[in-house]
């Protein structure tokens, strides 16, 4: 479960770096950014102020930005850049506003000012700065419940969730949360509130979550605990009614199978896939000629001959009017809902450079979008407890996961702050990855990654466990948990993205552990051109290979998706013009030298021999074209 324990930030002001650079603030009308940016004027050489309007303005003193356009960011970087200004750190501020009142209810213009903001910052700075090392601390109150009466903001809280993968796809971008409390009263203590947190933006802690309450700093911790003690009696209901959502998917149906077998449980399952009428189920099964349908229609068979009912329910769960006809279908046919388990998701699979606004609204929408809408439907029927099926991404991110750990950072904000308020009990279970059954096991993945994928399903959460796990979670009081088959801190210490240039490195380099190039299904070929050359050198670097051919596969070679970000910073090193804003998915699908080296090639041209930067930028477009 995440805790909190108290830390000592020993770093002052005057121990600041003397050649540190400007300091970016994006701080909108609030007297508590006004007091940091005050604080924070003591300990940088200099800082920036951007605030929030409805058109975009600049000059020498400050700039002011539309949070929601995406090109209001890009500006501003190419102006500070053609001003001279070197940015190092940034404090992305524009959630310290609002106060800790009773009541909460979503807010979709909420996150503008965290998840799109941030979103497109970051692409700001993946295309006008890249591999430039950065600090990008995001300031924000009501992010996380720490001390007992905190408020948590689950619009604000997708923070938490975005921080852990920036440096995953940006090794050269440091990402912190800070989530401030109220203004302390200090008394005998030296030195301001505000100072303390100015302290702690330009610190070079690596502490990636902070919370600051008075004048006490916190750091996010996970403790291991065995859930309602391991011998609480199960809250399920003998033929009680449970709602579940991706109801036909993975997990949802591992879990409705639990329900069946264990309680007779009269089941609505709710997907938006249209099942056929139950008149036809025979002549499918006897026609056999879709598979996944067959098996569908027989386990939900069992689970009827296993004394359960089943009703299938076809909704969109972030539809107001869908949802609420799927409930009132369960209630009309079973008089009641005693339980929902929320399983409904899809996963998120592109690097925050391609990301735009509706590819990552469509990752939100059953998890933000869908929980409030479910949730709003349920809360008349009061459910005994309300399940959110989150994931492990929310605490340690990950590749391509920007919307998806937001969502699931959001259900866990969420469970945290609806659970106590009704009679319902909410919980959100960030789960590790399933090996048997959901949505990591049947991930599709191009034929260089199965090995790695096999690898890591090998300790993943079998069926059994998960659902014991599920109903062990079920007897305890606690509103969001972690389930790990693996050591926690093991697992987020080897995800943990390394702050600078350094990037993220699965293994240490050293020059004693250079290896011979193991036999491999291409043939060795040596490199014919310069920028082969260059790529060559930096893969052996890496893989501490003695000679690694152009044809080489990169994966095959022993790299994999952590080592592959590094590979991209390197690169970004060794050929800085070529490189810039190529981004880390060119890599993936051009995994060898000749593959990557053609690209780069096609770059050298256009820059040298056309001469005409216009013409690279074109280049640049139509590659990025190719990619969406
Ligand atoms: N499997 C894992 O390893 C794993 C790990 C961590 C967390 N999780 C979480 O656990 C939950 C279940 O995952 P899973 O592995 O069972 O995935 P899954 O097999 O892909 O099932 C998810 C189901 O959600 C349904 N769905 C998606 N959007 C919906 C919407 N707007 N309205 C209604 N239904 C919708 C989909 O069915 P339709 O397309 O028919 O609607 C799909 O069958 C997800 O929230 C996932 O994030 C899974």
């Amino acid at each position: 479960m995440p805790s909190w324990r108290l830390s000592h930030l020993s770093t002052d002001c005057s121990s600041v770096p003397a050649t540190a650079g400007c300091c970016l603030v994006f701080a909108g009308i609030d007297a508590t950014a006004d007091r940091i940016v005050n604080a924070l004027r003591d300990c940088t050489p200099a800082v920036f102020r951007v605030g929030l309007g409805d058109t975009y303005s600049y000059d020498v003193h400050g700039a002011v930005i539309d949070v929601t356009k995406s090109d209001h960011y890009q500006r501003l970087l190419n102006d500070l850049k053609r001003d001279g200004c070197a940015i190092d750190c940034i404090v992305h501020a524009f959630n310290l506003d609002g106060s800790s009142e009773e009541s909460w209810s979503y807010d979709p213009a909420a996150m503008d000012k965290s998840l799109y903001s941030v979103l497109y910052l970051v692409q700001a700075l993946g295309d006008r700065m890249p591999g430039h090392p950065i600090t990008l601390n995001l300031l924000a109150r009501h992010v996380a419940l720490v001390l007992d009466g905190d408020k948590v903001c689950p619009e604000r809280a997708v923070l938490t969730g975005i921080s852990r993968v920036i440096p995953h796809e940006f090794a050269n971008v440091t990402c912190r949360v800070l989530d401030v409390g109220d203004q302390a009263t200090r008394p005998g203590r030296v030195g301001s509130w505000e100072e303390d947190i100015a302290r702690d933006v330009v610190s070079e802690s690596m502490d990636a979550q902070v919370a600051w309450r008075g004048s006490q700093r916190w750091i996010r911790i996970f403790e291991q605990v065995t859930p309602g003690n391991g011998t609480a009696p199960s809250v399920l209901r003998e033929r009680g009614v449970y709602f579940v959502t991706g109801g036909l998917g993975g997990i949802g149906m591992a879990i409705a199978e639990h329900l069946a077998q264990a309680v007779q449980a009269r089941l609505v399952l709710v997907s938006r896939r249209v099942m056929p009428p139950r008149a036809n189920w025979a002549s499918i099964i006897d026609a056999a000629t879709d598979n996944e349908l067959c098996t569908l229609i027989r386990r939900i068979e069992r689970m009827e001959t296993l004394g359960a009912e089943v009703l299938l329910a076809c909704a969109d769960i972030a539809d107001q009017d869908q949802v609420r006809e799927a409930t009132l279908a369960a209630v009309g046919r079973f008089g009641a809902i005693h339980g929902v388990i929320h399983a409904a998701g899809v996963a998120g699979d592109s690097m925050i450079t391609t990301k735009t606004r509706s590819s990552v609204a469509a990752v939100l929408r059953p998890k933000v979008d869908g929980t409030v809408e479910l949730a709003r439907a349920m809360q008349v029927f009061e459910p005994e407890f309300f399940v959110l099926c989150s994931s492990m991404s929310a605490v340690n991110g990950g590749v391509g996961q920007y919307d998806y750990a937001a969502a699931n950072a959001f259900q866990d904000a969420f469970a945290v702050r609806m659970d106590g308020v009704g009679r319902t009990h909410y919980v959100s279970i960030g789960w590790a990855a399933w090996k048997e059954v959901g949505m990591a096991a049947n991930m599709r993945l191009p034929a260089y990654l199965l090995a790695e994928k096999e690898q890591q399903l090998k300790s993943a959460i079998g069926t059994d466990e998960g659902v014991r796990a599920l109903m062990a979670i079920l007897a305890d009081p606690l509103p969001h948990w972690i389930v790990s088959p693996r050591d926690l801190a093991g697992t987020l210490e080897a995800a943990r993205p390394n702050s600078g240039l350094t990037g993220a490195v699965s293994r240490p380099l050293t020059p004693t552990n250079v290896q011979p190039r193991q036999e491999l299904t291409t043939t060795y070929i040596e490199p014919d051109n310069q920028i082969e050359e260059v790529l060559v050198g930096v893969w052996q670097e890496l893989l501490s290979i003695d000679r690694v051919g152009v044809a080489d596969n990169f994966f095959e070679l022993g790299g994999d998706s952590i080592l592959i970000i590094r590979l991209h910073t390197m690169m970004r090193n060794q050929l800085p013009e070529l490189m810039r804003e190529v981004p880390l998915k060119l890599l993936f699908e051009h995994p060898t030298v000749a593959g990557i080296g053609a690209v780069l090639a096609e770059r050298y041209e256009a820059l040298h021999y056309a001469g005409e930067v216009k013409k690279m930028r074109e280049t640049t477009l139509i590659m990025e074209v190719g990619e969406i």
